[in-house]
């Protein structure tokens, strides 16, 4: 059987627009492209972990609009369940992405609409999903408290759970315990730590604070420089796999997230989980969009095949 994923977290529709380079305040720049997609973290690992082999399960509060059509048919083309909610009084959020042209760099605002609203008691509602999942997934765009809760939940059923400190923010102590995993990158660990990550040596420093902060699987992203696996017993560094030129990095830290999670649920060792999440990842940032980016399993095979 499948191995299954219960994942906590937002949708918003993208809007992405590229640019030779940043607007600076007061100025009109013209850009060079722009399209509108799938996106919020959560849901963008849904997608991916999806396409890439996992039953996924996914729990946002939607607005009833558009763009919430669009999110229920872009979970049904994908295979993903959702326990989503529609709430005739909130409108589904939005994010603006601004991604530079040459380097592919991305900074982003997400409005989040609805699922600002949710509320530790929605995932009582899904307490039976989380219960038989392999892996419990969640970040932080929906509130902090229900991050909480559904580690906590996952927690009680004896189920993995996978955290994305995803947008950056201070966290409380109980929280870092209830994470098997942490996946945060050079930004996030950063502010969680309050040490510079700008390279490995650094990262191995702001891990080994994450590890005493109770986490038992620290994973620090690094952009092109990989990414690093840090454990009471093991420091590994894996390198970033090329699959082509890097166009688009927006939803590269939500394909490296769903690819460890699909990896682990499906009992692949640490190492390999962590080789397949940053195939996933490397594929993602060759193609434009966020979780229009996520490539299917047997692309993930083919690349992690071929760079062997
Ligand atoms: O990680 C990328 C995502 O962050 C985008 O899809 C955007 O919606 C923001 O939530
Ligand atoms: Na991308």
């Amino acid at each position: 059987s499948h191995p299954r994923i219960v994942i906590v977290g937002i949708y918003v529709a993208d809007l992405l627009f590229k640019a030779s380079r940043m607007p600076v305040i007061g100025e009109t720049l013209l850009g060079s492209h722009f399209a509108m997609g799938p996106g919020g973290k959560g849901s963008n690992q849904a997608v991916a972990a999806a396409r890439a082999g996992a039953e996924v399960i996914f729990y946002t509060r939607l607005g009833n609009d558009a763009f919430a059509a669009n999110a229920q048919k872009t979970w049904q083309q994908a295979g993903v369940t959702s326990r989503a909610t529609l709430h005739d009084d909130l409108t589904t959020g939005a994010a603006h992405i601004f991604v530079e042209d040459e380097s592919g760099r991305n900074a982003i605002i997400v409005y989040p609409g609805a699922a600002a609203h949710m509320v530790p008691a929605d995932l009582d509602l899904i307490e039976q999903d989380i219960a038989s999942a392999d892996i419990f997934v969640t970040q932080l765009e929906q509130p902090l408290d229900v991050a909480l809760h559904g580690l906590r939940l996952a927690r009680k059923h004896g189920v993995t759970t996978i955290f994305n400190p995803a947008p950056a923010t201070q966290l409380p102590d109980e929280l870092f315990p209830l994470c098997d995993w942490i996946t945060p990158n050079e930004t996030e660990a950063s502010l969680l730590t309050g040490l510079p990550v700008g390279n490995l040596e650094q990262a191995r420093a702001a891990a080994g604070r994450l590890l005493a902060k109770g986490v038992t699987n620290v994973v620090i992203t690094l952009g092109e420089q990989g990414c690093l696996l840090h454990t009471a017993s093991d420091s590994i560094h894996i390198p970033a796999y090329q699959a082509g030129k890097c166009i688009d990095t927006a939803g590269a830290g939500d394909g490296f997230t769903a690819g460890l999670a699909t990896a682990l649920a499906e009992g692949q060792p640490p190492e390999a989980a962590l080789r397949f999440a940053s195939a996933l990842a490397g594929i993602s940032v060759t193609r434009s969009g966020t979780a229009a980016s996520m490539p299917e399993r047997g692309q993930i095979d083919t690349l992690l095949s071929t760079s062997a």
